[in-house]
């Protein structure tokens, strides 16, 4: 059953990494089919990361008032709509707008509720592996995607544009049908007193004496909780280090440069003038192809070796490979190219493999029962403005500054992370989230959890 409800609720991520990636394949035809100005095309790309932004920062609300299960089951519901809206005959610019925007809500939603979702459910030996396996189906979506727009890309008579995004209701239909025999979250049938319910849960996904166990645990965290209004709960002397750290841990993730690569790799491998258009197209797909694989590295170590050391690892791993293409990029020797392309390799293998999964890990462990959904949605909510940020700014850094410098940021960017996370991360691997929650409101500085 663990097993059944991560699946089912990783695979939201698939929607979120398809839409990443699916936009470069099809934007052409696109732009040719409506006459798009460039402004039109802006506002086109920008409606999506708007309406994620705006429903990631609703949905824990939304979420502790009407429980976890409903609001899952809305991601395939508003993205299937979405997708259908595009297929439709008679779509206009306006209405393509529209069907973006709605794609943006429910992955937006998707953002929040899935990993929340999962690592509510899960044991705690498990949860990170599980959690993780979020931004597996994250990383799937994105190579989904690439691989489409490469078969587009190669085809004499080119796919519709309409179909591929039509591809996207595989995923969804599986959510939407897997959604109907998931289980509610025990966490959030105790926080509204249905604890006979919630031991029948219980007793689904743990053994019989784990259940009752974590039924009692659940029980005495939430009596112990106190009853105020969420957003002073969530402003507490000790809740505000855990929310700047749920935001921060995206900060850092989208300051990394990842969705620069993600999103102009094409023109990157350009710049570094690797070979033809076709190459660049087939390097674009491998690095689809490593980052899906990177992420199995944090599913085998995330519960062996631990958030910290793994997170330390990357961002040192991402920071020296960064470092190297800005070097190699400005010394320009001809027959050194392919070092900095195989840095760009290195890079991603480093990021999928600790910085991708781990603020998605960490997201919903860190914050307590009461404030659990409100403060993963403005974790996840900020991953959104950072992502806008960084990729909004990359063209305009690029012109300014040029390859080489450009890339030197995002390294400095990421040895800055690594400072962060040997300082302030805490350890939360093999803790319960009962457990975590009493250090949180103990008086013990947050950033020493799980550190002996
Ligand atoms: C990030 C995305 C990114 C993806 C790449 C995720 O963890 O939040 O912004 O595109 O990883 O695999």
């Amino acid at each position: 059953m663990v097993y059944f409800i991560a699946a089912i609720a990783a695979l939201t991520g698939f929607l979120f990494g398809f839409d990443e990636g699916i936009m470069s394949g099809v934007l052409k035809n696109i732009k040719e089919e409506f006459s798009l100005t460039d402004s039109q095309v802006g506002i086109t790309m920008g409606v999506l990361p708007f309406g994620a932004l705006l429903s990631a920062f609703v949905t824990g609300r939304i979420a502790d008032w009407i429980g976890r299960r409903p609001v899952l089951f809305s991601v395939p519901i508003i993205f299937s709509v979405g997708i259908l809206l595009i297929c439709s005959g008679w779509i206009s610019y306006e209405v393509l707008c529209i069907a973006r925007f709605l794609l943006g809500i429910s992955i937006g939603i998707s953002v929040v509720i899935g990993p929340l979702y999962i690592a509510e459910t899960a044991p705690e030996n498990s949860r990170g592996k599980l959690v993780t396996c979020f931004q597996l189906a994250i990383t799937l979506g994105i190579f989904f995607s690439y691989a489409l727009n490469l078969i587009n890309a190669s085809l004499v008579t080119q796919l519709s544009w309409r179909w591929m995004f039509a591809a996207g209701l595989i995923p969804s239909t599986l959510i939407f049908i897997g959604a109907f025999f998931l289980p509610e979250s025990p966490r959030w049938l105790c926080s509204k007193k249905k604890h006979k319910e919630a031991e029948v849960v219980l007793q689904q996904l743990h053994s019989k004496s784990q259940a009752s166990k974590a039924l009692k645990e659940i029980e005495f965290t939430i009596k112990k909780e106190k009853k105020t209004s969420l957003w002073k709960a969530l402003f507490t002397k000790q809740i505000r280090p855990v929310l700047a750290l749920g935001i921060l841990l995206f900060f850092f993730q989208q300051l990394s440069g990842i969705n620069v690569i993600i999103y102009y790799a094409p023109i990157i491998f350009q710049k570094m003038q690797l070979g033809s258009h076709l190459v660049t197209l087939l390097a674009t797909v491998g690095i689809g192809a490593v980052n899906v694989l990177a992420t199995f590295i944090a599913i085998r170590f995330v519960e062996k070796i631990g958030r910290r050391t793994l997170f330390i690892w990357g961002f040192a791993g991402t920071a020296a490979s960064l470092l190297l293409i800005a070097i190699m990029t400005y010394l320009d020797i001809p027959e050194l190219r392919w070092v900095s392309a195989a840095a760009l390799f290195a890079y991603i293998i480093a990021f999928a493999a600790s910085i991708g999964p781990l603020p998605w890990v960490m997201m919903p462990e860190i914050f307590p029962l009461n404030v659990r959904g409100q403060g993963s949605s403005l974790s996840a909510g900020s991953n959104w403005v950072f992502n806008t940020l960084v990729v909004a700014s990359f063209p305009i850094l690029l012109h300014n500054w040029g390859i080489s410098l450009t890339f030197a940021f995002y390294a400095i960017a990421c040895f800055a992370g690594l400072l962060f996370v040997l300082r302030y991360l805490p350890e939360t691997k093999q803790l319960s989230l009962e457990k975590i929650e009493a250090h949180v409101r103990s008086k013990k500085p947050f950033r020493l959890l799980g550190r002996d």
